[in-house]
């Protein structure tokens, strides 16, 4: 079974949707369990028990919120028991050209730090799924590739 874990921090519920997308098609991915979670319901020590971790933030002033960066500079402690693990990272601006690739790839860069294999998407949003507020259907349809796309990655590396 690959475990799946959807940590996200989300103020106004945008970045909240973009997250239940992802979390329903990647349980659609046979041999998944997956667990979605606000940040402040996540122990950094949690992430030792996935094989497949996706992180998604709001864009504050350009990067992701401070609530999910503590969350990720409290897990220098596991600093290299991560490595192997799936990666992936969505984000909801308000305005295009808000920030949301700059945020994507913030987060992007701390899963690699971490040793963590990210997969890109050739078509549609490149780097992770991206919303402006709230996800219309263009976003999540985007939502459900990444988690479609992690799943099945997780399955074929872990399952
Ligand atoms: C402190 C703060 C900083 C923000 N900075 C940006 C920004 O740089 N660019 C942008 O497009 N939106 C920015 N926003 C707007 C949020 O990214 C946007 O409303 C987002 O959809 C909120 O997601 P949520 O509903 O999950 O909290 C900012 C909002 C706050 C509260």
């Amino acid at each position: 079974m690959a475990k799946i874990l959807i940590a996200y921090y989300s103020r106004g519920g945008n970045t909240r949707q973009m997250a239940q997308c992802i979390e329903a098609a990647a349980r659609q991915v046979e041999q998944t369990e997956v667990t979605c979670r606000p940040v402040n319901e996540v122990n950094p020590r949690d992430f030792l028990d996935y094989h497949g971790i996706i992180m998604g933030s709001p864009v504050y002033y350009g990067t992701m919120a401070a609530e999910l960066k503590k969350l990720i500079d409290d897990s220098v402690v596991f600093h290299g028991k991560l490595a192997g693990k799936v990666g992936g990272a969505f984000a909801s601006s308000a305005n295009i050209g808000g920030g949301n690739e700059t945020t994507i790839m913030d987060i992007i860069k701390v899963l690699l730090i971490h040793g963590m294999i990210i997969p890109g998407s050739a078509q549609g949003d490149h780097y992770g799924p991206v919303a402006i507020g709230a996800p219309d259907e263009r976003a999540k349809t985007e939502c459900r590739k990444l988690g479609k796309l992690i799943a099945e990655l997780t399955v074929k590396l872990h399952g």
